[in-house]
């Protein structure tokens, strides 16, 4: 009995292995979509670790299992509840920060544009930080998260590469960074030239601060505008949803391994002190103290 309880453990433990394997990939999956996240990457940490401890605290039980070593599976019980806790902070985090915020529809624009004002909490005054926000937009500036906007067309008369036109420009589809960072807000009625070059109008009346602070220096743009930390509030509000719902099935899994896992540690406990098994150091093992 006690045998087929070590076995179950086994498998049990086998499973939270594998479903270590999508978490980790949750968190390098936020940190390689392209150089937007590259700013970002410290927001993958608190995921990174918690996969890498469910990894090696399921390889612990594993192990534990196989060589019925009884203070080992104690050890990976606590661990393992201690990880669904970092979990569930996650997942309650992660919704908690990102409850507000959304693009707004501009008229003739098939982008969305972004407000700061739009956000709201924890996450918003990080970005708000001075200090924060001179290392994100350092970072956007020297990783050229602006480039890959640009797009030609070839003049059919010349055949000379030109870049779109305003009206193409109108109708693309841009990331939050792209459209929050690399260009002026619409509402500043600049003058397109290409994706990253703007001519304000003369004499034109602006009400936007985020007008005044683009540029058509390619190492300035629009890092500094609100429109930008908006931007970069967006696409980690939509980054954490994606990986929440990662987290979500992989704690219900988990907990339903747990529990499982749980009963046939007691299982093997009771089963061994029932028929008095000559192996001291199991029988010390109190298995009340496991219990919910
Ligand atoms: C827009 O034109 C400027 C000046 O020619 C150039 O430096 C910049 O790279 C162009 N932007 C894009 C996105 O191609």
């Amino acid at each position: 009995m006690a045998r087929v309880a070590n076995g179950l453990i086994g498998v049990v433990n086998f499973v939270t292995f594998l479903v270590s394997i999508p978490i980790l990939g949750g968190a390098i999956w936020l940190s390689t979509r392209a150089a937007t996240t590259e700013c970002l990457r410290f927001l993958q940490w608190p995921l990174l670790a918690i996969g890498v401890a469910l990894m090696v605290v399921s390889l612990a039980g594993f192990a534990g299992a196989c060589y019925r070593l009884t203070w080992l599976l104690r050890l990976y019980l606590f661990a393992m509840f201690l990880i669904v806790a970092a979990l569930v902070f996650f997942v309650i985090f992660a919704f908690a920060v990102t409850d507000r915020g959304h693009g707004q529809v501009v008229l003739n624009r098939a982008f969305l544009e972004y407000q700061l004002s739009d956000y709201s909490g924890w996450l918003r005054d990080r970005v708000s930080d001075p200090g924060y926000w001179a290392r994100i937009s350092a970072c956007l500036r020297d990783t050229h998260a602006c480039k890959h906007m640009a797009r030609y067309v070839r003049d059919p008369n010349t055949g000379l590469l030109l870049p779109e036109s305003q009206d193409m420009f109108s109708q693309r589809d841009l990331s939050p960074i792209e459209s929050g960072c690399c260009k002026p807000p619409t509402s500043c009625g600049y003058t397109y030239v290409n994706e990253t070059l703007w001519n304000a109008g003369a004499g034109m009346v602006v009400t936007d601060p985020d007008c005044v602070r683009w540029s058509n220096d390619q190492q300035v743009l629009c890092f500094q505008c609100d429109s930008c930390r908006a931007g970069v509030l967006a696409t980690i509000r939509h980054s954490w949803r994606k990986v929440s719902v990662i987290n979500i099935v992989v704690l219900i899994i988990i907990v339903i391994f747990y529990v499982v896992g749980c009963a046939a540690y007691r299982n093997a406990k009771m089963v061994e002190n029932d028929e008095s098994f000559g192996m001291a150091r199991m029988t010390k093992a109190q298995p009340s103290r496991f219990q919910f």
